[in-house]
């Protein structure tokens, strides 16, 4: 099969010395990645600025804001069977990018920050789409309750809810800790392990997954 990863954060520039980012090391993408390739699958990442040795044999787009990474995405999701949105994709940019360092005055100081767009909602909205689509939800509360909410509202087939509230899990970490939800309501859980290998379990999930759906649809996959 045919993977696209998304990893790491994006970059939304505030003037040619700053930026808004946030603290996605990448490790989670880049280890499903890793374990799609163990298994002989095909594996596009498109990661954001990250400190991570790129995994051999994956074709690496490397982008740095949302924009790039949305255009990355649309152009290569429906070379994919299997779209997995990993990334930590910026909500907000600035609304003006300076093109000369921003000085300091003293006083207060305001940046006005607009939206940007959400990928795997644009993605979701796609009738079309051939490809098994998976997204990610990090979430300080509620965990189960808001990724089921943002299952439905990106029109996903899976996402993978992850708990970012402690330091020991999630963000940064090498472990993690997942609830997996499913469109028809079904959900698994994976209890706190290193990353790299609960990114082995997801790829069989998703894998099992999308071989039932394409089955379903008799789609044949070369
Ligand atoms: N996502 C995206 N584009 C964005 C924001 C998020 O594609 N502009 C994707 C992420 O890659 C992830 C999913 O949407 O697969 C959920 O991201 P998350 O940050 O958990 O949630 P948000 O949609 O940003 O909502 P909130 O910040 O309110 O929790």
């Amino acid at each position: 099969m045919r993977f696209l990863i998304t990893a790491g954060p994006t970059r939304e520039p505030i003037d040619p010395v700053r930026y808004i980012s946030n603290r996605s090391s990448g490790k989670m993408g880049y280890a499903i990645a890793e374990a799609a390739l163990a298994e002989r699958h095909d594996v596009t990442l498109i990661s954001g600025p990250v400190t991570l040795e790129p995994p051999r044999n994956a074709k690496l787009i490397s982008v740095s804001t949302n924009d790039e990474m949305f255009e990355a995405v649309h152009r290569h999701a429906d070379k994919c069977n299997i779209c997995v949105l990993c990334a930590a994709v910026a909500d907000y940019k600035p609304a003006h990018v300076s093109s000369t360092k921003i000085k300091k005055h003293g006083a207060k100081f305001s940046l006005e920050l607009i939206p940007t767009r959400d990928i795997l909602d644009s993605l979701g909205r796609r009738q079309d789409r051939q490809f098994v689509l998976v997204g990610f939800a990090a979430e300080t509360d509620h965990v189960e309750e808001n990724a089921a909410k943002k299952l439905r509202a990106k029109n996903c087939d899976i996402i993978v809810a992850n708990d970012v509230s402690g330091a020991d899990s999630g963000i940064e970490s090498d472990m993690n800790e997942v609830i997996i939800l499913f469109r028809d309501g079904e959900k698994t859980k994976i209890s706190r392990a290193l990353k790299k290998n609960i990114a082995r379990d997801l790829v069989k999930i998703f894998l099992d997954f999308a071989t039932k759906t394409f089955d379903k649809k008799n789609v044949m996959i070369n």
